[in-house]
């Protein structure tokens, strides 16, 4: 296996984003983009390996499932997104579930030891399928989560508070969708919890935070409304958790993983803060939450069940 080679599979706005983030912070030296669509991919890979001279070598090259072979992680974008902003992700589930089958086959056969990133929608889902499809141990397939939705909450918060976001701690967990839980019980800045204290000078006000939480729900639906997709920010959250994989970092990181007992919670996947290093998952931590969180991630587990249960 090699960490160096990166499979993209959907050469889309949310594929490209993530194969452009990889090359230009150098996360490896061979992306293998693959797409139902051949030459698209093609179009893209040469698009972006123009840009080796003033980046450095990265060899791009569009392929099928076996030039996947030896790929360290996979990354899969592929399937529909969300086409219009009064579409939930989880609508969006009986459409891709199939499309997985299918992707699932092909890498147990061609990569079976590579590590799977899941990007697509609805990823919780997405994750917990292609964790029961493929043969490969549920360490190795993760979802990228709610990494995406931290972030915009970090940001929001960063710009209130007037801080960088890298010292902002603060995690949204659960489903990556609507009943996703802002933890402010746990929530700081410099060890100072923003709960009930005056942090920089802004004083404790909840209806602001409350406000930022509705932002970040609504995140995906307004820049849809707008764009007609959201890609930037997700492709950064691909690298970034490529990075931590690649060097085996064991950062702390809000993504999809299997839950097994915590908070009274199994079989469901969904977000948790997620220790990942070269084996994927390494193990995961459940933090402690106040009553109205515990209930909220709870609501998340059930909400995801409710969409599997649906599925035949
Ligand atoms: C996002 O949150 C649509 O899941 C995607 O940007």
């Amino acid at each position: 296996m090699n960490m160096n080679k990166i499979g993209i599979i959907g050469t889309g706005f949310v594929g490209m984003a993530a194969a452009y983030s990889l090359f230009q912070q150098k996360l490896a030296n061979q992306i293998v983009l693959v797409d139902k669509n051949h030459d698209r991919a093609h179009g893209e890979a040469l698009d972006l390996m123009h840009g080796q001279p003033l980046v450095g070598r990265c060899e791009v090259s569009a392929g099928d499932f076996s030039s996947l072979t030896g790929a360290g992680i996979i990354v899969i974008c592929a399937g529909v997104s969300q086409s219009s902003p009064d579409e939930s992700r989880l609508h969006l589930l009986q459409r891709n579930i199939k499309v997985f089958e299918a992707i699932a086959r092909e890498l147990d056969h061609h990569a079976p030891e590579a590590m799977l990133l899941i990007a697509s929608n609805p990823v919780d889902i997405l994750t917990h399928a292609m964790q029961s499809l493929s043969q490969r141990p549920n360490n190795l397939v993760i979802g990228t989560g709610t990494l995406l939705d931290t972030s915009r909450f970090r940001t929001l918060l960063a710009s209130h508070y007037d801080v960088s976001p890298q010292s902002i701690h603060a995690y949204i967990l659960g489903e990556h969708g609507d009943s996703e839980v802002p933890v402010w019980s746990s929530a700081s800045i410099a060890g100072l919890g923003i709960k009930g204290n005056t942090v920089n000078g802004r004083e404790y006000d909840q209806k602001a935070l409350a406000g930022i939480v509705t932002r970040v729900r609504k995140a995906a639906y307004e820049i849809i409304a707008t764009k007609g997709y959201t890609n930037w920010a997700i492709g950064l959250v691909i690298a970034y958790i490529i990075r931590t994989v690649r060097n085996n970092q064991r950062s702390v990181l809000p993504v999809t993983v299997r839950l097994n007992g915590e908070y009274g919670i199994s079989d469901i996947c969904l977000s948790l803060p997620t220790i990942i290093g070269s084996d994927g998952v390494e193990s995961i931590i459940a933090p402690r939450l106040d009553e109205e969180e515990l209930a909220g991630i709870q609501h998340s587990a059930s909400t995801l069940k409710a969409s599997m249960d649906q599925l035949v």
